[in-house]
């Protein structure tokens, strides 16, 4: 295998794999706000696996994008890699990632500033939630129509499984009203 095929596959791998992580963080964001595992989970321990899982996932976006530097086929420059609408290739689909990727810069930055923030880190913090919430979606648009492999089987599998995942928790969350019986007040808590 050349390395040309090494880096595109690389690309897709970390790009697939950062996607699966932003999943995860949604996921166990919506489960520390709804409490929903009860004690079988503590909010620290929660908390701290969703920042963890945050940085994971953004340490894969930023290999995904910078293996696009390397690549000697579809060959990208700094300015297509960070600016909505430069890409020499599939242009609306990769303007897409790149939305996704700068909707989850300020939630890092202003989760990291938030003790200096005083009173308005709490709405600061809220407003980057978020936009990070919408790079979710964003980003799953760009994964089908730019993914080489996007309509595979294993990945229409995971594509489910993850969309699956975000739905079950935005319904616990309140988004989406239950089918189900009423819940008893208190049971759930959900803020906005
Ligand atoms: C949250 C942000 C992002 C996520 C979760 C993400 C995820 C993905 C996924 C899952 C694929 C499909 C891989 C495959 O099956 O072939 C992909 C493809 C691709 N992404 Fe991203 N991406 C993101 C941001 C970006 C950014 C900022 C760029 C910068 C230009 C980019 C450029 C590309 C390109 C060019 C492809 C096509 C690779 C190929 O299949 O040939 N992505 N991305």
């Amino acid at each position: 295998m050349g390395d040309t095929a090494l880096t595109w596959l690389a690309i897709r791998a970390s790009g697939v794999t950062a996607w699966g992580l932003l999943t995860a963080v949604v996921v166990w964001g919506i489960l520390l706000r709804t409490r929903i595992l009860g004690r079988a989970a503590s909010p620290t321990r929660l908390l701290d696996l969703h920042r963890w899982l945050g940085a994971l996932a953004l340490s894969f976006l930023a290999i995904h994008m910078v293996l696009l530097l390397f690549d000697s086929y579809l060959t990208f420059s700094i300015p297509q890699i960070l600016i909505p609408g430069l890409s020499p290739w599939n242009t609306f689909a990769v303007a897409l990632g790149v939305i996704a990727f700068w909707f989850l810069i300020p939630v890092s930055i202003v989760g990291r500033l938030r003790p200096k923030l005083k009173n308005s880190g709490a709405k600061l913090f809220q407003q980057a939630h978020w936009l990070a919430y919408a790079a979710w979606p964003i980003a799953t648009m760009h994964y089908i129509l730019a993914g080489t492999d996007a309509l595979a089987q294993w990945s229409i599998a995971l594509l489910i499984a993850g969309s699956g995942l975000i739905v079950l928790g935005l319904m616990a969350r309140g988004f989406i009203p239950s089918p189900g019986p009423t819940r008893a007040a208190g049971s759930v808590v959900i803020r906005s």
